[in-house]
């Protein structure tokens, strides 16, 4: 019998569903109806993330239908799916007026008129609504459902013409909304839908992204201060809010735009009505928990934007910057009164400020205990905040790390329990010898430099978790896996093997099996893991005692654990 888990879950409901079939259910007393939605609620959250198992419950009955519809609907463009993401805009599609309808029929687009309409109003149900991925399903069932009959018909006026409509019916109904992410698309002007959702009832969100590229002037000047101001009268409940006004990005294409000049003109001495809004909305907000931002704001709007931030110093504990132009004294000031800080994650220094001046002193933001930064380049900026954060500094992830820093973790830094570095020089000697001495529990090292290099007996014998990036043959990985003593170890992460034979599987098993099977689980990159199953299956029998699974790549950076992928990272878009 085939024991798919999915199957069996789709029986164990349709057990369930016998049980309390309606029958007995309406016959019931009041108490036990009222007892028996919730229930059904509470099994079918629990399986958000089937869809097959939902789509066939919702046909038992209305009352399952109306209890499975809104968890079904809350998050349509979450992944893409060749099967379902069509259905889904055929859905929202069938949902439009007949008018609506006529004039998308007669710009090229497949559509039938006069379907039955769905039982419900799906659209209301909305609750996280990823622009970029819905934009990428949109695009393509117009593609899919374009005739090449006539050629005046353009695929572009069609999109853009069903784009809007389908905003309209997204944001008319947009009350369930919890999750938004906008970014702003080129190929679209949603310059009409920032306008209507002022009027868009806002007040679920809890997570607000809010990234853009190449704003006209009228979007900075009174779009988005009116959306903005007007958030900050209905919306109350962001937790997590990320924006990026590109005006200030130091990439010189966007740099063209007429105003852009102002945003580093020190003369202007009045905050733009952008800074204002936005510095409204976050102090209207009941707690925020992350923040995230580029330095979009005039330089003479500083104290405004911090002072905003500073009312959420009991709650606020992640910030990342985007672009951080001004980094100085008067910015470790702020940084220093908001309390709840634990994590600090950092993306570019465009400053030309001199480091060498600032006055870094010790131990000056002791409630910090995580440092990010997934760059090259601004190891000195990077340098600096250890210093900043110097003991109390737990977690370090940065991408290029070199014997500056170390020199730096070794001074100020003893009490790193993660860190995970990349290194693109040879100091990967003299930081060997820091890393022994810290408390690490979790390792990743990504270099070109293991080759003959005895990093066995430098492991620190604390660590549970320990990862390797870059070129690293299998005979070295040979070497430190019989030669360390790593106890603890419960996962590995290895990207890539050079030289690998067949004894690769074997380096493992021994290694796990010397530690007591203390090794839980291995994860390979992509071919790594295909050679390992191959062998895995050549085994008469099983001879491992740990998981594996398939490792992408590695994460610097916190942000995409709140807010998904980052704008900047090419995959998006
Ligand atoms: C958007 O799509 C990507 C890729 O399919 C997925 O990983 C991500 O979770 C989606 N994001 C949201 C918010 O739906
Ligand atoms: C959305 O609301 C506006 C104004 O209330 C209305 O004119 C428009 O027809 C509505 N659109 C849809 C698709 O419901
Ligand atoms: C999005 O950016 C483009 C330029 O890249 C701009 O022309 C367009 O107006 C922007 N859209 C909105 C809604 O501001
Ligand atoms: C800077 O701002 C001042 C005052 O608003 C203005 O007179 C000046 O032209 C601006 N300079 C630049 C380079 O935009
Ligand atoms: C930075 O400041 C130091 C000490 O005041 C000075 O020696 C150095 O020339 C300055 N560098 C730049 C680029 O201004
Ligand atoms: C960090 O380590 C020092 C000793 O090097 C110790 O005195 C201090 O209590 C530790 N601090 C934290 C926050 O663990
Ligand atoms: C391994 O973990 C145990 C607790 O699970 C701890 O007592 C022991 O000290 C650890 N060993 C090392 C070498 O860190
Ligand atoms: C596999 O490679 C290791 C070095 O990584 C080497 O010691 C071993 O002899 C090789 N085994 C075979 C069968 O080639």
């Amino acid at each position: 019998m085939d024991l798919n888990p999915k199957k069996v879950t789709e029986l164990l409901i349709c057990l369930f569903a016998l049980i309390i079939s309606p029958k007995s259910f309406s016959t019931r007393s009041n108490t036990c109806v009222s007892l028996i939605p919730d229930c059904l609620l509470e099994v079918f959250s629990y399986l958000k993330d089937d869809r097959r198992t939902l789509v066939s419950c919702m046909r038992v009955n209305r009352l399952w239908c109306s209890l499975i519809a809104p968890i079904l609907w809350s998050a349509p463009f979450k992944r893409y799916s060749l099967k379902y993401t069509p259905k889904v805009i055929n859905t929202y599609v069938s949902l439009l007026s007949v008018k609506n309808k006529k004039f998308l029929k007669s710009l090229g687009l497949m559509i039938p008129l006069h379907t039955a309409s769905p039982l419900l109003y799906y659209p209301k149900y909305l609750e996280v609504f990823n622009i970029v991925n819905y934009t990428v399903a949109m695009k393509e069932w117009v593609r899919n459902n374009f005739y090449f009959a006539n050629k005046g018909w353009h695929i572009s006026r069609a999109q853009k013409t069903l784009d809007s409509m389908m905003m309209d019916l997204i944001i008319n109904h947009s009350s369930s909304l919890k999750k938004f992410k906008y970014v702003n698309n080129s190929e679209f002007s949603r310059a009409d839908f920032l306008e209507k959702l002022c009027y868009s009832d806002l007040s679920l969100i809890n997570t607000l992204e809010f990234l853009g590229h190449g704003y006209s002037h009228e979007m900075y000047f009174t779009t988005l201060p009116k959306l903005f101001r007007q958030m900050s009268k209905t919306t109350r409940n962001i937790k997590h809010l990320s924006f990026y006004f590109p005006e200030t990005s130091v990439d010189s294409k966007l740099f063209q735009s007429p105003n852009s000049l102002m945003y580093h003109n020190q003369s202007v001495k009045d905050p733009t009505e952008l800074d204002l809004s936005v510095a409204e909305l976050i102090r209207s907000q009941n707690s925020l928990k992350s923040f995230c931002t580029n330095e979009f704001w005039m330089q003479c709007s500083t104290d405004l934007i911090f002072s905003s931030l500073l009312s959420h110093s009991n709650s606020l504990e992640f910030i990342k910057f985007f672009t951080l132009i001004h980094f100085d004294q008067t910015f470790f000031h702020y940084m220093k009164k908001i309390n709840s800080l634990r994590t600090l994650e950092f993306k570019q220094f465009p400053s030309s400020s001199n480091l060498s001046q600032l006055i870094v002193p010790q131990n000056y933001l002791p409630q910090v205990q995580n440092v990010h930064c997934d760059e090259r380049d601004v190891f000195k900026q990077v340098n600096t905040i250890l210093r900043l954060v110097d003991h109390s500094l737990k977690k370090f992830y940065f991408r290029d790390a070199n014997s500056v820093i170390f020199s730096t973790i070794e001074l100020y830094c003893p009490n790193i329990t993660h860190l995970h570095i990349s290194l693109k020089d040879e100091s990967i000697a003299s930081s060997l010898n820091v890393i022994r001495k810290l408390p690490l529990i979790s390792l990743y090292l990504d270099t070109i430099y293991y080759h003959s290099r005895s990093i066995e007996s430098l492991l620190p014998s604390t660590l549970q978790y320990f990862g390797l990036g870059g070129s690293v043959y299998q005979y070295d990985i040979e070497q430190i896996l019989v030669n360390a003593y790593l106890p603890n170890l419960s996962t590995m992460e290895i990207l890539n093997l050079y030289n690998t034979n067949e004894s690769i599987r074997k380096i493992f098993i021994k290694f796990s099996e010397r530690f007591n099977h203390r090794l839980k689980e291995l994860k390979l990159g992509k071919s790594l893991l295909r050679e390992f199953i191959s062998l895995d299956k050549k085994e008469l029998w099983n001879t491992r005692s740990f998981k594996i699974s398939e490792v992408r790549f590695f994460k610097y950076g916190v942000y995409e654990d709140i807010f998904g992928y980052p704008f900047y990272k090419s995959s998006e878009g």
